[in-house]
């Protein structure tokens, strides 16, 4: 499928990385990253639980849960908050309830351990509808590293080890290795259904990544920013800003908490 995405010889520049992004050590004792993931469980989100009554579609828990044990419960100084997951399976159902049935293409930028791209695999696979998933990310697919999740204490994986729960659904998702300035400028896709931003918060970055994508999108289709927080990412609310202050797209803010706020926005 990436023969399909780079064309011929064409790749996405490796970025410089250190070996270790997480280091060599786990962070933390398998009991704690299993004690951060029921604190995150134990809080309520009704904005998000109101997104999914309005769109009428709601992943399914249980399996989020699980995924999330293992792509999301990380150590890290704010709190655990992975609803963007049911943020973006409610609203590409949605999307997808109203499509014709032909090939969707979906692009997201921030893989990390590919918490979002399997969630929107999985709206893909639920509906039933052909489509794939490119995304994007600094670090790499096949090297095996430790990803600080509890998934260490069983050594270093690749990301295609730590998602291989997921056969069915890693086959929808082509994982790119690289800066999205160069892959935005490597990749050819003719057409972005649905994308999700959630790499580099400059503004300079998100603007960039949102013109690649607006560029390939026609009435209906949809864009979700991520951490549209002014207190930590204001790089990422100016580029909603500019967004809101021009004609082609509807945006909808939704704040999750004080720490944590989306955007949808849908092309008129
Ligand atoms: C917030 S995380 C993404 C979380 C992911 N979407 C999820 O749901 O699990 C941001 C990711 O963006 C990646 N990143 C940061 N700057 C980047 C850039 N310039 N190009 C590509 N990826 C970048 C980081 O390596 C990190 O994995």
């Amino acid at each position: 499928m990436a023969a399909r995405i780079l064309g011929k010889g064409q790749q996405v520049p490796k970025p410089d990385l250190p070996a270790h992004p997480f280091g060599t050590e786990p962070r933390a004792s398998r009991e704690r990253y299993l004690e951060l993931h029921r604190a995150a469980q134990s809080v309520a989100y009704p904005e998000i639980d109101a997104v999914e009554e309005k769109l009428g579609f709601a992943i399914d828990r249980p399996w989020m849960e699980e995924l999330a044990l293992h792509t999301q419960v990380v150590v890290k100084e704010s709190s655990l908050n992975y609803n963007h997951g049911r943020l973006l399976y409610a609203a590409l159902r949605r999307y997808l309830a109203g499509h014709d049935g032909s090939h969707v293409v979906i692009f997201e930028t921030g893989t990390a351990r590919g918490f979002s791209a399997l969630c929107m695999a999985c709206a893909l696979q639920d509906a039933a509808v052909p489509g794939y998933i490119v995304t994007v990310d600094m670090l790499p697919h096949e090297r095996p590293i430790l990803w600080n999740c509890i998934d260490d204490h069983e050594g270093p994986k690749t990301r295609q080890q730590l998602l291989s729960a997921y056969p069915e659904l890693l086959s929808r998702i082509v994982f790119l290795q690289g800066r999205s300035d160069e892959a935005v400028a490597t990749i050819g896709l003719l057409r972005v259904n649905f994308a999700f931003l959630d790499a580099t918060h400059s503004e300079v970055d998100v603007r960039r990544e949102f013109e690649f994508v607006s560029a390939r999108q026609r009435k209906g289709d949809v864009v979700i920013l991520d951490d549209v927080t002014p207190a930590a990412f204001p790089g990422v609310v100016a580029a909603v800003e500019a967004i809101e202050a021009g004609d082609d797209y509807a945006v909808e803010r939704i704040v999750a908490s004080e720490q944590r706020g989306y955007a949808i926005a849908k092309h008129r």
